[in-house]
């Protein structure tokens, strides 16, 4: 059988989208994928923990420590070439990446995000931030989304959404929570088996 994917994922925290992933992968539901290494943009970080419990090696690459934005991404890569890495899964990273880095990653790297695209997306929307715009906006449905990264910020082809509730009383704690568990840990698992799936049939063919 042809070599799994290779997997690396890049994180900035917490690091509950990777567990989803570590567990799936432990769990026989990410066949075709294997995760090779974690990279945080942030040093302390709980994810580097949880890499650390699964014996997928860990590295911390900081733009702030490195001093440019080429050197941050000229690290990053570096990584993704010790570990021959064939896909990107952006799980909670928080850096910005350049537009030339996605240009050399087309249709390879996957992120995660906490709401339902085209809504509140785009520069400055991450984290609790999306979840404070859903609620401060009214809406009474909001998601997630799994899309390929392009050149635009969340502006790449969606692979995977799911819808969660947003319910009376709602703070943005509390909705993060509920679009973690009901719609982000489940779709991102899925949606990088399905790409995982999609690379090595291409590199069978
Ligand atoms: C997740 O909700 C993820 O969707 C979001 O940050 C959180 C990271 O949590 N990502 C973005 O907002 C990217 N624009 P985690 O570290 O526990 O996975």
């Amino acid at each position: 059988m042809e070599q799994r994917t290779k997997i690396a994922v890049l994180v900035s925290g917490g690091g509950t989208n990777l567990q989803a992933l570590l567990d799936a992968q432990a769990g026989g539901k990410m066949p075709h994928g294997e995760i090779k290494v974690v990279i945080s943009s942030k040093a302390g970080v709980y994810a580097l923990e949880r890499a650390k419990n699964f014996d997928v090696p860990g590295y911390v690459v900081s733009r702030k420590e490195l001093g440019s934005q080429e050197a941050f991404e000229q690290g990053i890569s570096a990584l993704l070439e010790q570990y021959h890495i064939d896909m990107i899964v952006l799980a909670g990273f928080m850096s910005i990446l350049s537009s030339d880095f996605p240009a050399r990653w087309p249709k390879r790297i996957l992120n995660i995000h906490p709401a339902l695209i085209p809504s509140f997306c785009g520069k400055g929307m991450y984290g609790l931030k999306v979840h404070e715009a859903a609620l401060a906006k009214g809406v009474k449905v909001t998601g997630a989304t799994v899309h390929f990264v392009n050149e635009i910020p969340d502006g790449g082809e969606i692979l995977l959404q799911k819808a969660v509730e947003i319910l009376p009383g709602d703070t943005a704690e509390v909705l993060q929570h509920r679009v973690m568990e009901q719609a982000e840990w489940l779709l991102l698992p899925q949606a990088a088996e399905m790409v995982a799936q999609q690379i090595m049939k291409e590199k069978e063919n």
